[in-house]
Formats: structure tokens, C-alpha cells, sequence
């Protein structure tokens, strides 16, 4: 097996198709089995990926600037995922934690404790996706507190199950037609200093959403009957929106005062990829409850929810399970993810690669009229694209013509926020510096193309 990071060789000149194995037309097939509602932008099917690279059905190499929508830290079939899988899958695949116990579901869960923030006692709960473990985030607030209510953000994104969709705030794709959605959240403004609300000056942003807060206790819901906030660091699938600091640790001090958890969102932002291992390190707050996913474990199905023991224990015995939450090879996989942080320093290679991708697209937005915005933490970096810089109108055709240029180019490339206009990068960390330029150099060329200088 190749090592992470290595470019995977294309089949020079081979013809852009998407035939299976046998030769049948996979993009029709797609169409006729699998239901409308998924949607995958980018014609391409994967046959083999390493690092930053993968090599599609049609022959070509793909840089890869999503990978698997920032899971990917590790990047594609690190070999030491890859063996701890095999040397996991070859001594038991399944028993269900709750049923016959295994040491790699205990050593993770101590792993997430001694790696998050929070210098107090804590525990964790493993399961199989973000949504679940924001679900059981919930449910431990709810039982902790005896409330009911949970407090969310507009452009938020917290899964796709009812619960968790009833606290994500946006509309459209997500929620059209899916509802009723669960009683007692209630949605507040999150600071989006591109977009102030309008009359609000961008530096009144932040106070702006906490009072909202304020006079969501005095008009709808009293904060006694809050159980949770949840808050993601920096909004992922809203369009890496990066509230100004300050925010997180004032929603640390309204949550203590009130007697409310708050549970943060780090499934999007953490491991590594905001430049730290996790976002909310940036401002020094120690939520009560980390829920954690994505790059967690590389792609096998895992996420945690981490936090203080005496609300993690708020549960009464058999109220926590799930047949396949914490499976011993997902388990495996994410043992090795976290040596493989430690071991190349991937955190610090996150820093170092959000100081190449920043100025490079500062410069393009000094070419292109159309990107309005270059923002993001660490390597979690996107552009914004508007019709016009002085009235930021959203420009969301302009954002897919731009992204189906890459595709076409050979770039994997992802679309967010509240608009559909924000492209953002999320690289694995094992990209070489060669990869980022190259990934860098398509962006470039699909901006000139859709969305060139007028
Ligand atoms: C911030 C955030 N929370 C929750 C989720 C849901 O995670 P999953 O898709 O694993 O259920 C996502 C997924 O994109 C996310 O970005």
C-alpha cells in the first residue's frame, strides 16, 4: 500500500465516464436505486483513495478538498487506520458494548477524556453519527436539568434525524416538508459578522445575539426551563461562519448563570480543524458537553459525546445504548486516528496549511469580484461569492457554476451556507504541498471561468 499522501497515478488519457465494474453506467444505476433526496454533486465514483488523492471510476486522480466532509484528517487509508481495522476485524467485529464489554471502547473513552477540554471529571458515550450523540447530548441536559427546552442558532446544522433537525436553522434542503419538528427549541441570531442583521453595526454583533437570548427569557421561554444550548464554534454547513471572539465564552458565562448546559458542536470543528484540536480551546471555554464526530475515527462510523461526569451519569441504567454506538473496529480505527494526530503532529500541520491557503485566496479575491468574503479559523477557510461586493447579494449559481468547474478540473470541492454561496476547503492534513497547489491552482482556474472579473 502506498504511504498517506502519495499521489495516485491516473490513467493517462482515459476517457471521462462513470462505468462500473462491469461496465454499466453507474450514474444511471445511481438514478434508478437510490432516492431523490441524496444528492451528490460531484459525477465521480471513488475506486481507491490515499491521502489527499482519489482515483474515480472514469481513470482520473481527484484532489480531494472535502474529504468526506472534514473527516478526513488523517486523510484517505492512513496505513495505520487501515491496520488497526484489519487487526480488529480479525479478532471480533460486533458484541454491542452494552451486551459483552471490549478494552477499546474503555482506552477511546479515556483517550476523548484526557484529549478535551474540561478540567474537571468527565466520562463518554460513544454512538455511530453526530446526530445521534447531539440527540444524547440533549437527552443527558434534559435529565440533568429536569428542563425541557433546548436553545439553537439560525444557520446552524446539527444532523438530520427530527430532533436534531428541529434545532438546525436552515429551511432548505434540510428540513422542506419534514415537519412537525420537536417542541421547546427555540432559535436565536448567531453573529455572522458578514451579515450583520440590518441596523446593527458589525461590531454590535455579538451583543446583538446575546440579547436575544435575554429577550427570548423575558417573551418566550424562562431560562429556568432551558436545559441546553447548543453552539457549533464556528458554523460548518452554515458557511464557516467565525463569530468574533469572545462569543463562545460569553455563551459559557449566560449558560453558568443560568444553570443551563452547554453543549458545543465540535463535530464539524474539531481535530485540528480550526488550528486547534478543538475549536473552542481558541477562547479557553470548557463546554459541559463536546460532542464529537467526523475525523474522529476516518470514516468508520463513530461519534462521543464527552463531558462532565455528574451530567453524563444523569441517566438512569439502560436510559444510554444503541446496538452498534462505540463498535470495537470504529473504536480501533479512532485509536489509531489519535496516534497518528500525536505521531505527525497533524494539528500543527493544520496551522501551517491554513498560512498557504489564507493568502492564496485572499489573493483571488483580489482578482475576482465575486468572492466577497475570505474567512475561516485555521484551515478551515471559505470563500463567500455575491453578486456584487457593495450589496452582497448572494450569488448561489455563480457558486455551483464555479464548483462543477473543479469537479470537471479534477477538484473535489463542497458548497455551504445559509445561501448556497460559500465554497469551502476542508483538506485532509496529510496533503502535500504539491496537492494544495495543484487543489489551489483548479479553484483558481474554475473562478476565471465561472465567476470571471467583468
Ligand atoms: C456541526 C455538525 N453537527 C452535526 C452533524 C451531523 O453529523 P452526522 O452527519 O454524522 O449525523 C454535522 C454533519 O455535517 C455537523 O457538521
Amino acid at each position: 500500500m502506498k504511504p498517506s499522501g502519495m499521489p495516485i497515478e491516473a490513467k493517462s488519457g482515459a476517457k471521462v465516464t462513470a462505468k462500473g465494474e462491469r461496465g454499466q453506467d453507474l450514474l444511471g444505476l445511481r438514478n434508478l436505486v437510490v432516492p431523490a433526496g441524496v444528492t451528490t454533486p460531484p459525477p465521480v465514483f471513488i475506486v481507491e483513495g490515499r491521502g489527499a488523492e482519489v482515483r474515480a471510476s472514469d481513470g482520473r486522480a481527484y484532489i480531494d478538498f472535502a474529504a468526506g466532509i472534514g473527516v478526513l484528517g488523517v486523510g484517505h487509508c492512513h496505513p495505520k487506520v487501515v491496520a488497526a481495522i484489519k487487526c480488529q476485524a480479525e479478532a471480533y467485529l460486533h458484541t454491542s458494548f452494552p451486551i459483552l464489554m471490549y478494552e477499546p471502547y474503555l482506552t477511546l473513552s479515556q483517550r476523548l477524556i484526557a484529549v478535551t477540554p474540561g478540567s474537571f471529571p468527565k466520562k463518554t458515550f460513544l454512538v455511530n453519527s453526530g446526530a445521534e450523540a447531539i440527540e444524547n447530548a440533549a437527552k443527558l441536559a434534559r435529565a440533568w436539568t429536569r428542563r425541557p427546552a433546548v436553545i439553537a442558532f439560525e444557520g446552524a446544522f446539527h444532523g438530520r434525524t427530527l430532533f436534531t433537525l428541529s434545532l438546525t436553522g436552515k429551511l432548505h434542503p434540510y428540513k422542506g416538508g419534514f415537519g412537525p419538528f420537536v417542541p421547546d427549541v427555540y432559535r436565536v441570531p448567531f453573529p455572522y459578522p458578514y451579515r450583520p442583521p440590518v441596523g446593527v453595526r458589525a461590531e454590535d454583533i455579538v451583543a446583538h445575539s446575546l440579547d436575544a437570548i435575554e429577550r427570548l427569557f423575558l417573551t418566550t421561554v424562562s431560562a429556568d426551563q432551558v436545559a441546553a444550548l447548543v453552539v457549533e464554534p464556528v458554523l460548518g454547513e452554515g458557511g464557516f461562519v467565525v463569530p468574533p471572539s469572545g462569543f463562545l465564552a460569553a455563551l459559557r458565562d449566560l449558560c453558568r448563570a443560568r444553570g443551563i448546559v452547554l453543549i458545543v458542536d465540535e463535530i464539524q470543528t474539531g481535530f485540528g480543524r480550526t488550528g486547534r484540536m478543538f475549536a473552542c480551546e481558541h477562547e479557553g471555554v470548557e463546554p459541559d458537553l463536546i460532542v464529537l464526530g467526523k475525523s474522529l475515527a476516518a470514516g468508520m462510523p463513530l461519534a462521543a459525546v464527552v463531558g462532565r461526569a455528574d451530567m453524563m451519569d444523569a441517566a438512569s441504567a439502560g436510559g444510554l445504548g444503541g446496538t452498534y454506538g462505540g463498535n470495537p473496529v470504529a473504536c480501533a480505527a479512532a485509536l489509531a486516528v489519535l496516534d497518528v494526530y500525536e505521531e505527525e503532529a497533524l494539528v500543527r500541520r493544520a496551522q501551517r496549511l491554513a498560512g498557504a491557503l489564507r493568502p492564496r485566496l485572499e489573493e483571488m479575491m483580489s482578482r475576482y469580484p465575486a468572492i466577497g468574503e475570505v474567512r475561516g479559523l485555521g484551515p478551515m477557510t471559505a470563500i463567500e461569492l455575491v453578486k456584487d461586493r457593495r450589496t452582497r447579494i448572494p450569488a448561489p449559481e455563480v457558486t455551483s457554476r464555479v464548483l462543477e468547474s473543479c469537479w470537471r478540473r479534477g477538484l473535489i470541492i463542497l458548497k455551504a451556507g445559509l445561501y448556497d454561496n460559500v465554497i469551502r476547503v476542508h483538506v485532509p492534513f496529510v496533503i502535500t504541498d504539491d496537492q494544495l497547489k495543484k487543489g489551489l491552482d483548479i479553484l483558481d482556474a474554475a473562478l476565471a471561468e465561472g465567476a470571471p472579473a467583468r
